[in-house]
């Protein structure tokens, strides 16, 4: 398993992976593609990973992760947020998506961030050093699903919001 910085070749696998993780998924709009493909056209995908993998001598990409600056009360203080993340269904809970991760916050760390948050389940992200967010708020998310994670900086006080490309419609 190899983790690397995205490249044009990879659009095409990075919206299918987006397309199949999400597919199921309880909550999703099934818009994760158009929000990476959006966040890239208006260069806003400030860290997008692949994993590949190879199988029987050819490389595929089997997982995918993108982060973008998330304002805290709509100032820019050097948080990131992560989202989305899509491993290819059939290659979930073996660890792809947990190195993904770690991967990305290595990327932001050595970009400064001042850190990463996040809405999602904690049973996912505590072990990869997510915790519930205190000074930070998501409107219309439930605190326990607002989880976040230093990096170069404190916690600050205020409520998140995600580029404007997450609202894109299906
Ligand atoms: C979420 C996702 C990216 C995780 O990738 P993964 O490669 O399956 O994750 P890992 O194998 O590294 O999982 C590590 C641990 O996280 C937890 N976990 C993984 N997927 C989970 C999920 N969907 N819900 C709750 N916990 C999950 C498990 O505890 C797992 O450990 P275990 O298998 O020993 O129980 C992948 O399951 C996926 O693409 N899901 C659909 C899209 C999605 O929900 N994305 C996240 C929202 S943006």
């Amino acid at each position: 398993m190899n983790i690397r910085p995205e490249t044009f070749a990879d659009h095409a696998a990075i919206r299918k992976i987006n397309n199949a993780a999400f597919a199921v998924h309880l909550f999703s709009r099934q818009t994760a593609h158009l929000i990476v493909d959006a966040l890239r056209a208006e260069g806003a995908l400030t860290v997008s990973l692949v994993a590949e993998d190879v199988l029987a001598g050819d490389v595929r990409i089997v997982g995918h992760i993108a982060f973008s600056k998330e304002p805290v009360d709509g100032r820019d203080l050097g948080w990131y947020l992560l989202g989305p993340v899509a491993v290819l269904p059939d290659l979930q809970r073996k660890g792809i998506g947990s190195k993904l991760v770690l991967a990305g916050l290595a990327k932001l760390r050595k970009r400064n961030a001042a850190g990463c948050a996040l809405v999602g389940d904690p049973a996912l992200y505590a072990r990869l050093g997510f915790r519930q967010a205190v000074g930070l708020s998501w409107p219309g998310v439930p605190a326990k699903f607002v989880l976040y994670q230093p990096l170069c900086g404190d916690e600050p006080n205020g409520a998140i919001s995600h580029h404007p490309a997450f609202n894109i419609e299906a």
